[in-house]
């Protein structure tokens, strides 16, 4: 972890939006956490929703959802565009997801997460009909080496030499599906470790970019908002995250053409969120490679968050114990 450096006499830190957003995470974790293996993703999707929803106005922000839920007609809440916050400055692109890993909860699979990332005004990608995006993500140390554009065997070479270890002891985490099976059968051939995942890949895009986490790289095919919020995260953390945008056929590639998006440019972590005072907050649902889940203790639960501001470069583990009783009273929500 970088120092924190202490500030020149006569200037004193600024806010640190981040550490408000943990209790929008927490919130979302809290309700999604009900629903840990239920077998109901939608349910699970809800509660956390409701959970972000009920105390996102009580952050400090005039901020526009870029990233949410979906279009307004879809979704109630959270909408691509809706205003959130107390309306107070800083104006502020928000990316919400306020449950990464939907299946992963409702089956009560590892590293499911809520999480939320800030950034200036007008300065996160918006993904619009980009449904999927080619990921390559990995830390500081690697953030040089990486290419989208090279062989996979090339980028575990290239990370393996910039860490100074053995191609074989690179591990990679990659989504378990068939529009990935050639990169995991490459990546097995050049001696990787392919970790493969069934839901969730920015909990292991984050971890990459995580030192002290057991991931190297993460590759492949998934979400192109999870990029975006992936990218948030690894410009606070160090390390990078590149992206090219992956139409599934002919007719989505005519409306990415058709809203001014070009398919074969490969986004930069800068492309992706260009701002330079970026907060994110995520806190874990379910155990995993980056956070530990919601446990249940008798008065409530405990709840694992990690937050990050990109200009100050802090990142902050933050334990909470939530007494059910107390917030029930105390907002007139059930919490259980
Ligand atoms: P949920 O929206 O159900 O939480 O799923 C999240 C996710 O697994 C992302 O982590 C990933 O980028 C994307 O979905 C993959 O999409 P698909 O399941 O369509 O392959």
């Amino acid at each position: 972890m970088p120092p924190v450096s202490v500030p020149a006499t006569g200037s004193v830190p600024d806010r640190n939006l981040a550490l408000e957003l943990a209790r929008v995470t927490e919130a979302a974790a809290l309700g999604a956490a009900q629903w840990i293996g239920r077998g109901d993703k939608n349910a699970a999707d809800q509660a956390a929703v409701d959970g972000m929803r009920a105390i996102l106005d009580t952050v400090t922000m005039a901020g526009v959802v870029v990233i949410g839920e979906g279009e307004k007609d879809e979704a109630p809440m959270l909408y691509n565009g809706e205003e959130v916050g107390n309306g107070q400055s800083p104006e502020v692109d928000v990316a919400v997801d306020p449950l990464e890993g939907t299946r992963l909860t409702a089956t009560g699979q590892p590293n499911a997460i809520a999480v939320i990332a800030v950034a200036e005004r007008g300065t996160m990608f918006f993904p619009g009909a980009a449904v999927y995006m080619d990921k390559i993500a990995g830390g500081a140390e690697v953030a040089e080496a990486i290419d989208i554009e090279a062989s996979p065997e090339e980028n575990v070479e290239r990370a393996a030499e910039a860490k100074g270890v053995k191609p074989s002891e690179i591990s990679v985490v990659v989504l378990d599906r068939e529009r990935n099976g050639e990169l995991i059968s490459s990546l097995r051939e050049c001696g990787a470790k392919v970790m493969l995942i069934t839901d969730g890949d920015v909990a292991p895009a984050i971890a990459a970019a995580n030192p002290s986490r057991p991931v190297d790289l993460m590759m492949g095919i998934g979400g192109t908002p999870e990029g975006v919020i992936a990218a948030a995260a690894v410009k606070c953390l160090g390390g990078a995250v590149q992206g090219r945008l992956w139409p599934r056929n002919d007719e989505e590639r005519q409306a990415l053409v058709g809203a001014g998006l070009d398919a074969e440019r490969v986004l930069t972590t800068d492309d992706l969120v260009r701002g330079e005072d970026i907060f994110v907050a995520a806190t874990g649902v379910t155990d995993g490679a980056l956070l530990e889940g919601v446990r249940y203790t008798r008065e409530g639960a405990v709840t694992d968050s990690i937050v990050m501001r990109s200009r100050s470069g802090t990142v902050r583990r933050v334990q909470a114990w939530h007494a059910f009783e107390k917030l029930s009273k105390l907002s007139g929500r059930e919490y259980r």
